[in-house]
């Protein structure tokens, strides 16, 4: 009787693990594409942000925003990029940085969204995510 009640303790306790490993293992599986999601919505798509890049920022900054001799500045090596969080930088894409800005560093002017007014708030955040893997 004793060995019985002892195996039925012992059951009961496996099957508790399992199902606290079923029920880990199954939030688990659920957790990554929640974690995923919510920092891509706020970080933004980083294949869209590139696609976005090539079609309107490559002109002046360059493959891979290495920057452009007269145009566009290096983005790798920017400690202006790198000190801005990224809803500042979002800011400063959106209004540029004209010539008579006197913290135009070039005589050149960075055009607001880069000349291309049909960038929305979501492509800026994408350009962004992409920017931040320029960075060396
Ligand atoms: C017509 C050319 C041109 C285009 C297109 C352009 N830029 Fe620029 N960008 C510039 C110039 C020129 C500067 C440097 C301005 C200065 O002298 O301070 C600059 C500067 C910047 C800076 C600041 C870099 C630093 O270190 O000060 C950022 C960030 C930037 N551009 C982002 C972008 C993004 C993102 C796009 C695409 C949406 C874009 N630019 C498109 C010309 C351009």
């Amino acid at each position: 009787m004793r060995k019985f009640v002892m195996l039925l303790i012992t059951i009961s306790l496996l099957t508790l693990a399992l199902a606290a490993c079923g029920g880990g293992g199954g939030g688990g599986g659920d957790q990554p594409p929640v974690q995923a999601g919510a920092p891509a919505a706020a970080a933004g798509d980083v294949a869209n942000g590139a696609k976005l890049f090539k079609s309107t920022c490559i002109a002046c900054h360059g493959e891979g925003g290495v920057g452009v001799q007269g145009l566009g500045k290096n983005m790798t090596t920017s400690e202006f990029i790198a000190g801005l969080s990224d809803a500042e930088l979002i800011d400063f894409i959106k209004k540029g940085r004209d010539p008579s800005d006197p913290l135009n560093t070039t005589g050149v002017a960075m055009p607001p969204k880069g000349g291309n007014p049909a960038l929305t708030d979501e492509n800026l955040v994408d350009i962004v995510a992409y920017v931040r893997t320029l960075h060396k």
